[in-house]
């Protein structure tokens, strides 16, 4: 499968509005509650700004996870602080409907390629729901390693939820399964 990351530019707002409508039952039980309007095309153009301005400003690195071409998913390197931490928190998912292909496992190996070749950090963090095994496989088969349960850590779907908290780190060794 021919999967690429690039960063969003508004012009991909109908294309995530479509994809978000599509995937709105699938990405409940893994996201925050949303505002409403939401699912509005004028929010998610403000989203895109939004990550294209913390872009700009060197705390976030925004992508969309393209199959062949058509937006497929989201990915963000949240919280990149630099300093002594050169540290971030990685965020993803893939529609429901071009899942168990690969495709989040590829993405994020291009997605971290991205965080240690290209933005220099030393760390990317990710969070799974301790139930969520297929989003730990995505991490695991990355190179990612477990660092341990973190209680009450992302209000997600309206409470408060623990979460398996994983690393890699710049010199891991990397292992996304070929495209
Ligand atoms: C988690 C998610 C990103 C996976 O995307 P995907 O493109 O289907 O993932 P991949 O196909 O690359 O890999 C999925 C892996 O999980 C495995 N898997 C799938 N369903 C599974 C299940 N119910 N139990 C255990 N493993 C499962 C697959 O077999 C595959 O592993 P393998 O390559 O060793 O066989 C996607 O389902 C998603 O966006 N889910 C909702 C949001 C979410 O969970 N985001 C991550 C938050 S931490």
């Amino acid at each position: 499968v021919d999967v690429t990351i690039r960063h969003p530019t508004p012009s991909d707002a109908a294309a995530l509005t479509r994809l978000h409508l599509d995937n709105r039952a699938f990405l409940e039980p893994f996201d925050p509650v949303r505002p409403e309007g939401f699912y509005d095309e004028g929010s998610q153009v403000a989203r895109v700004r939004f990550a294209l301005e913390e872009l700009a400003a060197g705390r976030r690195y925004p992508f969309v996870i393209m199959l062949d071409g058509r937006i497929v998913g989201e990915a963000n390197l949240s919280n990149v602080v630099r300093g002594a931490w050169h540290s971030t928190n990685l965020g993803y998912w893939v529609s429901e409907r071009v899942g168990g292909q690969g495709i989040a496992s590829r993405a994020i190996g291009l997605v971290c390629e991205h965080a240690f070749q290209r933005a220099g950090l030393h760390r990317v963090e990710a969070g799974t729901l301790v139930d969520n095994v297929r989003s730990q496989r995505v991490l695991t088969k990355n190179g990612f390693r477990e660092i341990g349960l973190a209680r009450s850590y992302l209000r997600i779907a309206g409470h408060w939820q623990d979460h398996l908290l994983y690393e890699r780190l710049a010199d891991d060794p990397g292992s996304a399964p070929p495209g």
